[in-house]
């Protein structure tokens, strides 16, 4: 088989690989039994968790906010069964970043309906793309999410060395971040930490005490990423950054927003100061993997009035309305597409696509001179504008809303609908 280009996504490197005898399919072939598997079995139901000692009102997987972690390693099928205990307004199962075939993608009145209270949907997709990812409920997303119906899903290319830990950034109700995690490392040991940003907010990640390489962003892995040090890391709502390192003598912390929560020994590190990497622009010059588009499309993001219902409300808009009246964007599977986004408002909207990654062309005109960005989460700041490209190679209905799942809910949010 081909070795693994960094930095492309598996669906490019799946063309390449179609000739050999690999399979291009997103669905798993075979019988179930004939493939190696994991099973999981999630339920979601009202729940009270402890969070920072206070006792909150939360709406779980079995129990725990964030939900169980699932892992697997890569040609895996993933089997999962979601259950509903009492979720009243039902509950669906989102793999976000992961680009599962269009049947399983969790989305209510899309892909499949909520499941509601006393129901179960079975999801099966094979686990071919390394990386951290996570799953969330889409169904009443805003909220959803927002009480605990998230986790974690990591998907690793083979057994696991050294410390691998994942530290994923929520907000439950009014109480944010995981607890502190402290554990003694031996000095040597590599180091990946898996930032995960479950928030509907942008959070600021930092690690004090060893310089490091952002190893992959939203689970594709970089190409050649420079060692950095005393840099903060802004992650954008639903984004997620692997950190690798070797663990040095002394004890390392890893703060979001300036609080620790991870450190291998007693560090009170000072952070302030610090500038925000730019993955945009690090590393060499790039070529895209195509330089005509069958497809351009531009959104601009605003904000506007909603004077459809009894009361006008302000919505968040795209092309000037709003969910369900944005025109879809139709493409044919092959075609070669082309995003430009632009932020006319006043606040930053996290932007994320189903079931693709995006190349980053430019931001702001300026194009991106660093590893080639495969992304399915990423910030774009109020006058900012984004150039994205992908292949359109996964057949289906797929949302494309903003990440900030309050503004998703309050109309930015369409679809990308293969004819
Ligand atoms: Cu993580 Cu449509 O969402
Ligand atoms: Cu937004």
């Amino acid at each position: 088989a081909p070795s693994a280009a960094p930095g492309v996504p598996h669906h490019v490197q799946a063309e390449a690989a179609a000739n050999v005898g690999e399979p291009t399919d997103r669905t798993p072939g075979g019988s179930p039994e004939s493939l190696p598997g994991k099973r999981f079995t999630l339920t979601a139901g009202t729940a009270t968790v402890t969070v920072s000692g206070q006792s909150v009102a939360a709406w779980a997987f079995d129990g725990q906010v964030p939900g169980p972690e699932l892992t697997a390693t890569v040609g895996d099928v993933l089997e999962v069964t979601l259950r509903n205990k009492d979720i009243a307004r039902g509950v669906t199962l989102h793999w976000h970043g992961y680009d599962v075939p269009n049947s399983q993608d969790g989305v209510p009145g899309v892909t499949q309906d909520a499941v509601l209270p006393g129901q179960e949907f079975v999801y099966r997709f094979r686990a071919d793309q390394a990386g951290t990812y996570w799953y969330h409920t889409h169904a009443v997303s805003d909220i959803g999410v927002k009480m605990g119906l998230y986790g974690v899903l990591v998907v690793r290319p083979g057994p696991m060395s050294g410390v691998d830990r994942v530290i994923a950034a929520h907000t439950l109700s009014s109480v944010s971040l995981p607890e502190p995690a402290q554990e003694p490392v031996a000095a040597g040991t590599p180091m990946r930490l898996r930032l995960i940003n479950t928030d509907s907010a942008t959070h600021r990640y930092a690690l004090a005490g060893s310089p490091f390489q952002v190893a992959a962003i939203d689970g594709m892995d970089l190409s050649q990423p420079p060692a950095v040090s005393e840099t903060v890391i802004s992650i954008p709502a639903g984004g997620r950054y692997d950190l690798v390192f070797s663990a040095p003598a002394a004890p390392i912390a890893l703060s979001v927003d300036n609080r620790v929560v991870y450190s291998t020994g007693a560090l009170t590190p000072s952070t302030s100061g610090w500038p925000v990497l730019d993955p945009l622009s690090y590393g060499t010059a790039q070529d895209p993997p195509w330089n005509r588009y069958d497809k351009e499309f531009t959104l601009v993001l605003d904000r506007g009035l909603d004077l459809r219902g009894l009361l006008p409300r302000y919505a968040h808009t795209v092309n000037g309305a709003a969910d369900p009246d944005i025109p879809p964007q139709v493409v044919h599977l092959g075609d070669t597409v082309k995003f430009t986004i632009v932020n006319r408002s006043l606040v930053v909207h996290p932007w994320h696509l189903h079931g693709h990654h995006v190349l980053v062309l430019s931001r702001n005109g300026k194009a991106a001179t660093g590893s080639p960005l495969w992304l399915d989460s990423f910030d774009v700041r109020p006058g900012e504008v984004w150039e994205v490209t992908f292949k359109a190679d996964n057949p289906g209905m797929w949302a494309n809303h903003c990440h900030n799942l309050a503004h998703a809910e309050q109309g930015m949010l369409l679809h990308l609908m293969y004819a």
